[in-house]
């Protein structure tokens, strides 16, 4: 390992299983904690302040998707945001339902949409083509056929593909709902709420804290909540606010905010720096999904040929190197992505893939040293590979 005075190199190019919370996002929950910890329903100056801080947290929050006038629920995360806007929306429509969603879904929607299965309805499930595009005539079909719900993400966390949210709202054309994850695109990625009805989001994977994250939901849509008790959150998620984890999420909101307009631009330079790096010591990469151009400016999804991709991350940590092959929810099961499978990949290439993904505080030092540690460990690896 490169050592940097006397601290081993490292380069953090996994930002898209999480992020490491930021300064401000640390001072402002342990502010919280010591000073701002009353509850914010209770009635007395202190507990008034803590509600006060918590509105223009949401208020705050509800900027940059241009969604002044959304409701925003406070939720446990983007796994929970997801579950009530899939659950919440369908369990409160009445009768059977045909709804839609993308195959490249994060677990946290297509589990969901399994439940709904589960209950009865029927579950269109969208194809993607190889650069991770829905099949727009397919979800056509699901509409004619009554689709109530659709829902598809921003940026797919695997490859970074984009969703064009446009061409989406177009087709469906207020004959369902829409529901758009956005934990991999949130302020990284513009998005306007013109597009959609449903918008979740999360704290860790913006320099925020874990444990944290919000529905966005447009006035008049209903939702039936998924959480019951004391009636927080306008009924829809009990339970009393995480107010450390609301300032901890603003303030690094805040701070990502202060990056715009030139954040999404920044990041893709990098991007697309870092991959040139690469392909000048590993010629024979590929790359999985949208050219990196056309794809979400912080994810690429690289694939060394012959090498599979859990070999190359562990021989990349043993340099300080860190990254994954695939979602982290599903790294550890050592099975071959579906989300790149779904694309079309062939599944023996898909063993290759190593997803790279950077935040605003990665270093061209960090993705210098990546890369280079990356010529070196396929030089060996490759040699040791079955073909
Ligand atoms: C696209 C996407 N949606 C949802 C989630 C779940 O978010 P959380 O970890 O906040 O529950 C993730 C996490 O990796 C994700 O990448």
């Amino acid at each position: 390992m490169t050592r940097t005075g006397n601290r081993p190199m490292q380069a953090y190019l996994d930002n898209s299983a999480t992020t490491r919370p930021c300064e401000a996002a640390i001072e402002a929950m342990e502010r919280c904690m010591r000073e701002g910890f009353y509850n914010p329903s209770s009635v007395y100056a202190p507990a008034v302040e803590a509600f006060r801080q918590e509105r223009e947290a949401r208020e705050n929050l509800l900027k940059p998707i241009h969604s002044a006038g959304c409701d925003l629920i406070f939720t446990s995360g983007g796994t929970e945001a997801n579950n009530l806007a899939v659950l919440g929306a369908v369990t409160r429509m009445r009768g059977h339902q045909t709804v839609a969603v993308s195959a490249v879904e994060h677990p946290s929607v297509l589990a969901a949409f399994d439940r709904l299965h589960e209950l009865g309805h029927d579950v269109r499930t969208i194809g993607v083509d190889i650069h991770g595009q829905p099949d727009w005539t397919a979800l056509e079909k699901a509409l004619e056929d009554g689709a109530s719900l659709v829902s598809m993400m921003q940026v797919n966390n695997e490859t970074g593909a984009l969703l064009d949210a446009e061409k989406l709202s177009r087709l469906v054309d207020g004959r369902a709902l829409i529901h758009v994850d956005g934990v991999q695109g949130y302020l990284r990625v513009p998005f306007d709420m013109k597009r959609a009805d449903l918008y979740s989001f999360s704290g860790h994977k913006l320099h925020g804290p874990k444990g944290i994250g919000a529905l966005v939901v447009k006035k008049g849509v209903k939702l039936n909540p998924r959480q019951v008790g004391g009636g927080q959150e306008n009924g829809l998620r009990s339970g009393t606010e995480n107010t450390p984890g609301i300032a901890g999420l603003n303030a690094a909101a805040l701070e990502l905010q202060g990056l715009w307009p030139d954040l999404p631009g920044r990041l893709m330079a990098k991007k697309l720096r870092f991959i040139e790096a690469v392909r000048r010591v590993v010629p024979e990469v590929v790359v999985h999904g949208p050219a990196p151009e056309d794809a979400a400016p912080h994810i690429v999804n690289l694939g060394f040929p012959h090498v599979r991709g859990e070999v190359m991350l562990h021989a990349l940590e043993a340099e300080g190197v860190y990254v994954s092959t695939g979602s982290a929810c599903s790294s550890k099961k050592l099975k071959v992505s579906s989300v790149l499978t779904a694309m079309g990949i062939p599944p023996q290439n898909a063993e290759w893939a190593v997803r790279f993904s950077l935040s605003p505080h990665t270093t061209d030092e960090e993705l210098d040293y990546a890369a280079g540690k990356l010529g070196m460990c396929y030089d060996l690896l490759k040699r040791f590979q079955r073909r």
